[in-house]
């Protein structure tokens, strides 16, 4: 299969497009590299031998993705992973984030139109759950979802999944899935590949890393009086090798019609426990202080993962204590990321 990846040089699609050569498919790219960075698709490379053309250019650009598409022809199927994804920027800037997320989507599925691609996978995340209850726990494809969420990076999320919906309804021969990650972590074994946030970052891994190699004083613990057994937030943290295997798994078992899944290890892990983790991978103490919870923040978000077991024989296998090492490799041989 050809697959154009669009944002495929950030942290899961550099991922995604490794798996996928390793599988003997062959991989295009589309980036417009505001956050990431062409030497990423520069590793890729290294790691596979494969030649990897990219274009440079915003996934709305229709004019420039069709002529890319149409010079690598025949193009089979497309990862729509472009799209900005800081839910604190969303919340200052909605409407760019209705434009460019929105209008990445509905760009993209023009130019398939355009072109015949007939497959296509969307990056979605478990943020599309707002937050559940504890009777919602263990997350199902049909636990509750609304477009009455918290910000609206969340909301471009669940908007994207009706258009593809309604998209995958009204021709029958197109192939829409939507996966929904839970909180990727970890890095390639080869430590070539990893997460290259722009700035100082907001998620919990790579603020561990950031510490750990000095480059910030300490990491802040956003509450421990949450609901759960040590007071802090619960996350399903999934290594990203296994997410990038989910991509795989999703395009080769597509089928006609729409169909949605969770991509998450089903295991329930707080806060505290990935501090450990993270000290024990990297050897580094890791000042950790109790601060205020943060806005917008929930109690717990972990998967039930079955459908995807059962319908794409798929399975995370991969440990916290794994991504955490391979996180920290990518980070000590990388210190300043792809600028290094
Ligand atoms: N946390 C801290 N300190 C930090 C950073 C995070 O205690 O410095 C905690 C958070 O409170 C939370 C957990 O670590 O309990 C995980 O936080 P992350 O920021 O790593 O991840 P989130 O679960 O908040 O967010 C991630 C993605 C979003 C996505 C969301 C869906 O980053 O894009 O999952 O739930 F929307």
């Amino acid at each position: 299969m050809r697959v154009l990846l669009t944002g495929g040089a950030g942290y899961i699609g550099a991922h995604t497009a490794v798996a996928l050569i390793d599988a003997g498919h062959e991989v295009l790219i589309v980036d417009d590299f505001s956050a990431s960075s062409a030497e990423a698709v520069r590793r890729i490379e290294r790691i596979t031998g494969a030649t990897v053309p990219a274009l440079a250019a915003d996934a709305r650009d229709e004019a420039a993705v069709l002529a890319f598409v149409r010079e690598h022809a025949p193009v089979d199927a497309v990862i729509h992973f472009a799209g900005l994804k800081a839910v604190g920027e969303s919340m200052a800037q909605p409407v760019r984030y209705y434009e460019v997320n929105i209008g990445s989507a509905v760009a993209i599925l023009r130019v398939m139109a355009e072109a015949g691609i007939r497959t296509i996978v969307f990056s979605s995340s478990a943020t599309v759950y707002g937050d559940p209850g504890p009777e919602d726990l263990p997350l199902t494809e049909t636990s509750p979802t609304g477009i009455d969420l918290a910000n609206p990076y969340a909301k471009t999320k669940r908007m994207i999944e009706e258009i593809l919906h309604d998209a995958a309804a009204a021709d029958p021969g197109l192939r829409a899935v939507t996966l929904r990650y839970f909180n990727p972590v970890g890095a390639h074994p080869s430590g070539l590949i990893g997460e290259d946030p722009v700035g100082i970052p907001n998620n919990l891994m790579p603020v561990l890393a950031r510490v750990a190699i000095g480059a910030l004083p300490g990491v802040s613990i956003y509450g421990d009086d949450y609901d759960t057994p040590d007071g802090t937030g619960l996350r399903d943290y999934i290594h990203v090798t296994d997410l990038a295997a989910g991509h795989l798994a999703s395009l080769e078992r597509a089928r006609e019609g729409y169909a949605v899944f969770n991509l998450g290890t089903g295991k329930p892990v707080s806060v505290i426990q990935l501090i450990e983790a993270f000290r024990a991978a990297s050897g580094h103490p890791i000042p950790a202080t109790v601060a205020p919870r943060r806005a917008g923040d929930v109690t717990a978000l972990y998967a039930n993962p079955s459908k995807a077991e059962r319908e794409l024989d798929w399975t995370a296998t991969r440990t916290i204590e794994q991504a955490c090492a391979e996180y920290w490799h990518w980070q000590e041989r990388n210190p300043d990321g792809y600028r290094g």
